[in-house]
């Protein structure tokens, strides 16, 4: 077959134009597929030969120079063609030069667009399982400098305001959490994406006695698309992993966000190592968080995929449109920007070094333990209310005066409520105040070291 000549052309009566061959080719970006449309063919051929469509000899032939093509792809010396339009008619027409007449008969009883579907849910079943790694190595980074810092009190916020003293650890294992809803969200979303679409062929199924179950578990898929139209068309499964990659990211952009601000001198809770940070040109004193910035940054592209792709498929009718040509290219940045991010984000974990001292220092400003001292007056019987309202005007003596509550002499605290006594001073303290949050999800470090050891349980039993 001349290179000019496309597959499909037998009935057209003019060329598409330079301009259209290129606006429609996928090949620049859908290469990538090659080692999954390759395996999805071998997969394919086996079963045609299994159940007598093409010969064993055929079969041969095909395995022969699939295996050949795939080792000039991996060696680089494949030579893509634009008018070849994508990475399915590329290889099956190098398929035919090779090996004649059995080539041409690999397309027996597929489509691309059932070939298509395929090599993308191979591809992102791969991906899911590396990202999941990932993740899984973040979550051992956080735990890691979590054990570090049980002990260590920073100021919890909200509002980003002074709140309640917290352990930072426990704020370190916030982001577990977090992760750990990511991670199911992925491995869910992996059951999805793990059916086979091949037997779907255009869109209605094929005349041929296909065994679709034998090539489902050649590749290793937990099932078969269960509507042929279904199989083809939708593109929900890469929806979904988007909407994962789009929380992961979140996630991350939140920590982000938190590593500036704690790395901004005014507040100098710590410090990233060298070398995910960059000086300016112009300013030598300076010492920027450009990678947690660009996880920020990057966010943004992985929503504007989420989005991209929800909008692709809105509207579209059953079955095989070309706009799912353009899922591809989305799904693709995605998985690269969120492998390279994970990637990136546990090795900067490791390399987090903490100001206790300056954490404290923050903590002990903003009357952290102000809370402290309305349970403590409620637990003498008054009601939570006219505590609060006690507190209120206590912190606000204490502000004119310009010191912490605990600062205050008892005599001066008493003006405020005569049920506060000597005692009063050990609930006022940073480790008091965490000590005394000392159940399921609270900052005592007691049960900080708890949620510790079952997420170490967690991490070895996922991974
Ligand atoms: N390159 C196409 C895609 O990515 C392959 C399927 C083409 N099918 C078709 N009927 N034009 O979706």
């Amino acid at each position: 077959m001349d290179n000019n000549k496309k597959t499909w052309s037998g009935r057209f009566s003019e060329p598409v134009s330079a301009l259209v061959e290129r606006y429609t080719a996928s090949i620049h970006f859908d290469y990538r597929l090659a080692e999954e449309d390759i395996r999805g063919s071998l997969a394919h051929a086996r079963m045609l030969a299994a159940r007598g469509i093409i010969t064993q000899e055929d079969l041969a032939a095909i395995e022969r120079g699939l295996g050949q093509i795939r080792e000039e792809i991996r060696e680089g010396r494949f030579d893509w063609s634009q008018q070849l339009e994508d990475v399915h008619l590329n290889i099956e027409k190098r398929l035919t030069d090779i090996v004649g007449d059995a080539g041409k008969r690999l397309h027996t009883g597929r489509s691309r667009n059932d070939q298509v579907a395929t090599d993308i849910r191979l591809y992102l079943r791969a991906a899911i399982d590396e990202i999941g790694d990932l993740v899984g190595a973040l979550q051992q980074a956080l735990v890691d400098l979590a054990e570090q810092h049980v002990e260590t009190v920073m100021p919890g916020f909200t509002h980003l305001q002074v709140a309640q003293p917290v352990s930072f650890a426990h704020h370190l294992m916030a982001y577990f959490e977090m992760l750990k809803r990511d991670a199911g969200r992925l491995s869910d979303c992996r059951k999805r994406v793990n059916q086979l679409p091949l037997g779907a062929a255009a869109l209605a199924g094929t005349s041929y006695p296909i065994d679709r179950e034998m090539v489902a578990r050649e590749l290793a898929f937990d099932g078969v698309c269960e509507n042929s139209l279904d199989a083809v068309s939708d593109r929900d499964f890469a929806i979904e992993f988007c909407a994962c990659a789009a929380l992961i990211m979140t996630h991350l952009s939140r920590l982000s966000e938190e590593l500036i601000v704690w790395m901004n001198p005014a507040v100098g809770f710590i410090t990233l190592a060298d070398r995910f940070c960059t000086g300016s040109s112009i300013m030598p004193q300076k010492k920027n968080p450009d990678v947690p910035e660009l996880v920020r940054g990057k966010t943004g592209r992985i929503n504007g995929h989420l989005v991209a792709l929800l909008t692709l498929m809105k509207a579209q009718p059953l079955a095989y449109n070309k706009d799912n040509q353009e899922d591809k290219e989305p799904l693709f940045d995605t998985v690269g920007t969120l492998i390279d991010t994970l990637r990136i984000y546990a090795d900067m974990m490791t390399g987090v070094r903490v100001n206790a001292a300056a954490m404290r220092k923050a903590a002990l400003q903003g009357f952290s333990t102000a809370t402290d001292l309305a349970d403590y007056l409620v637990k003498k019987g008054i009601p939570f209310r006219d505590a609060h309202e006690i507190v209120a005007r206590s912190v606000q003596y204490a502000e004119q005066k310009g010191c912490d509550l605990a600062d205050l002499e008892l005599s001066e605290l008493q003006r405020f409520s005569e049920h506060i006594e000597h005692d009063i001073f050990s609930v006022l303290t940073l480790e008091g105040s965490l000590e005394s949050r000392n159940h399921i999800g609270g900052t005592a470090p007691q049960q900080v070291r708890k949620a510790i050891a079952r997420a170490k349980d967690w991490l070895s039993a996922e991974r």
